[in-house]
């Protein structure tokens, strides 16, 4: 069987949450974004594919290029939705398994990765998450909804090709936005083995989201952390 895992990783995106410029290459610990995700991801997979704002290959390869090998690195461009982007990545490789990691998650660990790997090969499809810690009500009515029955949703997923490419056809034919791949799965009816994640996995999206990565990354070493 062929096992060629290609890593995919979405780094596309304007950013405008945090509101200084494309967010995989606003710097952490003087670091891009993307150079963590790279660093973490670099052991794993045969291929690794970077989606990137139209015009950022050349700036792209030059921030990153002191932290990281790109050797291995192949950039394509991305799309106007996140969703669109994860579609040109799927069309730049044919590996029958893929791992998807956003930009904005700097913080990946090797013990994630490895779950996750492992479990995709049983269901064909995973996800890490994250339990949640709030108490949660609906905007609607207030009312107290059950956190016990809830996770949020990170990345790294992990796909057997074929069927992530199905699902996102499928979301296509019904005009389906998804904000991440699992979701457009679990649409085709598909089952998701769900990798306990952690908080160390949260997305950078607004400036005190930046602040908070600062503090982690003063504590972390950079590269596959286990
Ligand atoms: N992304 C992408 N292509 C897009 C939109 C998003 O590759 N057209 C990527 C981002 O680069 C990021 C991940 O998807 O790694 C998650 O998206 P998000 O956190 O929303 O990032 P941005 O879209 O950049 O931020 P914002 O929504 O605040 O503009
Ligand atoms: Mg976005």
């Amino acid at each position: 069987m062929d096992n060629t895992v290609a890593v995919l990783i979405p780094a596309a995106g304007m950013g405008e949450r945090l509101g200084q410029g494309p967010k995989a290459f606003v710097p952490v610990a003087g670091r891009p974004l993307l150079a963590w995700s790279l660093a973490a991801l670099d052991r794993f997979g045969e291929e690794l594919v970077v989606a990137l704002p139209q015009g950022w290959q050349v700036r792209a390869q030059a921030l990153c290029e002191p932290w990281v090998d790109l050797r291995r690195v192949r950039w394509v461009e991305g799309g106007e939705t996140r969703q669109a982007t994860v579609q040109r990545l799927l069309a730049a490789s044919a590996a029958p398994w893929v791992l998807i990691h956003d930009a904005a998650r700097p913080f990946l660990d090797e013990a994630t990765i490895r779950a996750l790997l492992g479990a995709v090969q049983r269901t064909s499809a995973a996800s890490a998450y994250q339990p949640l810690v709030d108490t949660l009500v609906r905007v609607d009515d207030g009312a107290p909804v059950d956190r016990a029955g809830l996770r949020a949703v990170q990345t790294p997923q992990a796909f057997e090709r074929r069927l992530l490419l199905r699902a996102h056809a499928e979301g296509e034919r019904r005009g389906y936005r998804a904000t991440d791949d699992a979701g457009l799965v679990w649409c085709l009816g598909h089952p998701i083995e769900w990798v306990l994640g952690g908080s160390h996995l949260f997305k950078v999206t607004t400036p005190a989201d930046l602040s908070l990565a600062e503090a982690v990354a003063a504590n972390r070493r950079f590269g596959a952390a286990t």
